[in-house]
């Protein structure tokens, strides 16, 4: 006879994203590589409950969608509409706005990031931060901005090695602000 347990996955941080055509999901593999192998990079489908148990660190990242952070509206609009030039876009990621409107009030630290074409008006990373904010996931830095060559990518070269970079002073961040002060 045995006794079923259930297993709890302490992870301190996660890297969330939402991305349609991959320009998203590979800036967030290159932002946890930079944080080091106690991050793990997860979609906006798979960061729920137990993903989330014990996490004092959440970075998360969308594409600028109509000058701002995705909601199941454009999400449903690229259905309708996916971009010509690329593969069919992954429409399985719940958008961030969602994702974020049902995260659980908890108490961490944050950074977010967007991927966008340069020259556009509007962003998502400043939402993404008042959202990680207002569920209690204090914000450690500016929001980031990754840019795209094309309509729906490719990224714009260096882009990854900047991302990696930027993983690594996060890392930095909060360990700083985890720091116990000694006297
Ligand atoms: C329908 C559509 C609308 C977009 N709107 C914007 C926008 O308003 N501002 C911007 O900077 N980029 C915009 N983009 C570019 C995306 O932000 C960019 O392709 C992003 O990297 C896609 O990320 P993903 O591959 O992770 O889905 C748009 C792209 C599409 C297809």
């Amino acid at each position: 006879m045995y006794s079923r347990t259930r297993t709890v996955v302490i992870v301190q941080v996660v890297v969330v994203y939402q991305s349609l055509w991959g320009n998203t999901a590979a800036v967030a593999r290159a932002i946890a590589e930079g944080i080091g192998p106690d991050a793990r990079v997860v979609s906006t489908a798979e960061a729920t409950g137990d993903v989330l148990t014990g996490t004092r660190f959440i970075v998360a990242g969308a594409p600028v969608l109509g000058f701002r952070m995705p909601s199941d509206r454009t999400v449903e609009s690229i259905r309708l509409n996916p971009c010509s030039a690329s593969r069919p876009p992954d429409l399985s990621h719940p958008s961030m706005r969602t994702w974020l409107d049902g995260l659980s009030a908890k108490s961490g630290y944050s950074a977010a990031f967007e991927t966008r074409i340069w020259w556009s008006p509007g962003g998502a990373a400043g939402a993404i931060l008042r959202g990680l904010d207002r569920a209690g996931y204090r914000p450690l830095a500016k929001g980031q901005r990754f840019i795209v060559k094309g309509k729906c990518g490719p990224l714009r070269e260096g882009e990854l090695e900047r991302a990696v970079q930027w993983g690594t002073a996060l890392a930095e961040a909060v360990k700083r602000s985890m720091a116990v002060p000694t006297r």
